[in-house]
């Protein structure tokens, strides 16, 4: 969700449909407003803009489940670096500024450009965390749709500081490394 126009929201729609021509895929365009009128919504905005975005259209929200996957990061020279926002995480913040939605966050640590290449599976654990149950349980329900992605409840919104942080350490990574690093933790039974 972002400060798109309609117009240039189906522009970006298009183009995915074109792109994965031969699927049925239920992609419709829509301006904030529009998008903040699903069932579930994911904030994906530059960080210092997530609260104001979810703010302007917070009556929509109402009630609903709302994924934050807001990383606030600073590009320094060649390092990434993590930023600490208001409350600690743009989660928390988001779920301040809009308090009568479920705020999960989730999908931090996934990159963008695999995970829409869809005809390869994206091979990824998952941190989910929020402060309300539903919200993991949804949020993690989506993720499990997703081939070889593995949902993980990560607890409460306060664990979303190191998991919005953490994504500085992949990103350093994939620099040093010239990858695209992704999460799996050890130990965990599926
Ligand atoms: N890229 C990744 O691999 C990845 C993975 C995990 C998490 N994330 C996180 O997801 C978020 C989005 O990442 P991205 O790479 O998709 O970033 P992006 O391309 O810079 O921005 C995505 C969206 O944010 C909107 N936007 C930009 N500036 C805005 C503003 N001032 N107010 C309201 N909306 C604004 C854009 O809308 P317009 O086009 O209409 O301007 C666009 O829809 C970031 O917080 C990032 O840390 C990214």
């Amino acid at each position: 969700m972002g400060s798109r126009s309609r117009y240039r929201a189906l522009e970006v729609r298009d183009h995915l449909v074109e792109r994965w021509e031969g699927r049925e895929l239920a992609i419709d365009a829509a301006d904030n407003a529009g998008a903040a009128a699903a069932d579930v919504v994911v904030l994906a905005t530059p960080w210092d803009a997530a609260s104001a975005t979810a703010m302007s259209v917070a009556d929509k929200l109402k009630g609903k489940v709302v994924l934050c996957m807001c990383n606030a990061l600073a590009k320094v020279g060649h390092e990434f670096q993590p930023l600490v926002p208001p409350r600690g995480s743009v989660a928390a913040s988001v779920q301040a500024a809009v308090p009568r939605s479920l705020v999960a966050a989730a999908m931090h640590h996934v990159p963008a450009k695999e995970l829409g290449t869809i005809s390869e599976p994206v091979e990824s654990d998952v941190l989910v965390c929020s402060d309300h149950p539903k919200a993991t349980e949804v949020v993690c329900d989506i993720v499990t749709k997703m081939p070889n992605l593995r949902a993980l409840d990560a607890g409460e919104l306060s664990n979303a500081a190191p998991i919005e942080a953490f994504a500085a350490v992949l990103l350093q990574l994939n620099v040093r490394y010239r990858t695209r690093a992704a999460v799996k933790f050890t130990g965990i039974d599926p």
